[in-house]
């Protein structure tokens, strides 16, 4: 039996979930094991895994642990840990350009600095606050975390594409995608919910984004075969979650409503949406790169759903395709290719982000008028064989009589 410092605990002092599937702490002492690092061979039987104490695992071995044992599925975050995290602000390229962003921020914070990854991300000392800060009030910076804008750098939207923001709100995204392609091609940001689509309206407003056409809709009623969605060649995925890799930051676990079995139910309403959302996703016939990412730390919402979409992904030709190489946190292991997908880890990266991304490779589904002409060609054949078989069948019937 592993022994973990932090045991997730009910209100009530009962262990969370004991005798059902076990829900562990993604705490501070995974990311501390380093001390237990040594030389051991790489595979394990599930019983040697079990029998294996806790002091004698390495960090790779408690992880790989885990995902056999399916304790990765659904985390638990239980207690606010002291996360000192840097703060983080995207400059609106469609506004003004990074040089100057940083020149402005240097008169007031020495150490200001731009990220190696994303470009266009100045990062700040923990716990400087910008929201009143005039470049953030007129829109030429966006108080964006790192992960967050890591999403529409993986999907590389080129200037002149057509992106579907599938599901938008409050725009971030969108506004990325928009500096992404220098204001130029068209953003469709669709979103389900009234009161969000406002929201949605203003992020594009202050933003400059004159290239983004809002849509109040859900994304699963918008119909890969209507013509206006024909030449869409991107796709942002970032679907509802659970939250649960921002969850320390809002405090949910002290919400007297944040129980463990409601989560259950939640997360399994939210995972079947997720999948569905990204089958429909897939389905849009000019669409040559999706990105897909999702604000939890939950197995369930990310590798999971990433794995049974693979069938079909592929049946339409697309890939998993590695992202941000130079990042070391990648998938759980759960299928083949899970080194393509990148995760932030809650407590080295500060918060918890799944991206994945699939580009297509290989060949097209049929378009519809396409198949429609397959059809009718296969119509005709069927006529050509049974006018075939039967003028072979009265040949016979005939010689047959004559004799
Ligand atoms: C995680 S948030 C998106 C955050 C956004 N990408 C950003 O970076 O600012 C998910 C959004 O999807 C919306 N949503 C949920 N189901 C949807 C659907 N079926 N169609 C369109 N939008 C949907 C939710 O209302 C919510 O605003």
């Amino acid at each position: 039996m592993l022994r973990l410092p932090f045991r997730i605990r009910a209100k009530s002092g009962v262990p969370w979930l004991a005798g059902r599937q076990r829900w562990w702490f993604v705490g501070r002492w995974l990311s501390s094991e380093s001390s237990f690092v040594q030389e051991r061979e790489e595979q394990k039987t599930k019983e040697e895994w079990k029998g294996a104490g806790r002091e004698t695992l390495t960090t790779e071995e408690t992880r790989k642990y885990r995902v056999e044992t399916g304790e990765f599925k659904i985390a638990v975050v239980n207690s606010p840990t002291n996360l000192l995290k840097p703060r983080y602000a995207r400059v609106n390229t469609l506004k003004m350009d990074v040089e100057s962003a940083l020149l402005e921020f240097k008169k007031q914070y020495d150490e200001v600095c731009q990220d190696a990854m994303v470009p266009d991300l100045l990062i700040f000392p923990p716990r400087t606050d910008l929201h009143d800060h005039p470049l953030v009030k007129s829109g030429s910076v966006f108080l964006q975390g790192k992960a967050s804008c890591m999403v529409a750098v993986a999907l590389g939207p080129k200037p002149r594409w057509e992106v579907i923001d599938a599901c938008a709100a409050p725009g971030n995204k969108t506004v990325h995608l928009a500096a992404l392609m220098k204001g130029n091609g068209k953003i469709i940001a669709c979103e389900l919910n009234k009161e969000r689509v406002k929201r949605l309206k203003d992020t594009v407003k202050l933003a400059g984004a004159t290239n983004v056409k809002v849509k109040h809709e859900d994304f699963l009623n918008m119909s890969p075969e209507d013509p206006v969605y024909s030449k869409v060649q991107a796709i942002l995925l970032d679907p509802s979650c659970s939250g649960s890799g921002t969850a320390i930051d809002r405090l949910d676990h002290l919400l007297p409503s944040f129980t463990a079995d409601s989560d259950v139910n939640r997360l399994e309403k939210l995972a079947a949406f997720q999948r569905k959302a990204l089958e429909h996703a897939l389905s849009f016939p000019a669409v040559e790169r999706i990105v897909y990412s999702t604000c939890s730390i939950n197995q369930v919402e990310n590798e999971d759903v990433i794995k049974s979409v693979l069938p079909l992904a592929s049946s339409y030709g697309f890939e998993l395709t590695t992202i941000f190489p130079q990042w070391p946190r990648r998938g759980h292991p759960i299928f083949d290719g899970s080194q393509h997908v990148l995760r932030t880890d809650l407590i080295e990266d500060k918060e918890g982000f799944f991206i994945a991304l699939f580009v297509r490779k290989g060949v097209r589904p049929p378009a519809k008028h396409t198949r429609d002409v397959g059809n009718t060609l296969r119509a005709l054949q069927r006529r050509k064989k049974r006018k075939i078989n039967s003028f072979f069948l009265i040949r016979t019937m005939g010689l047959f009589l004559k004799s």
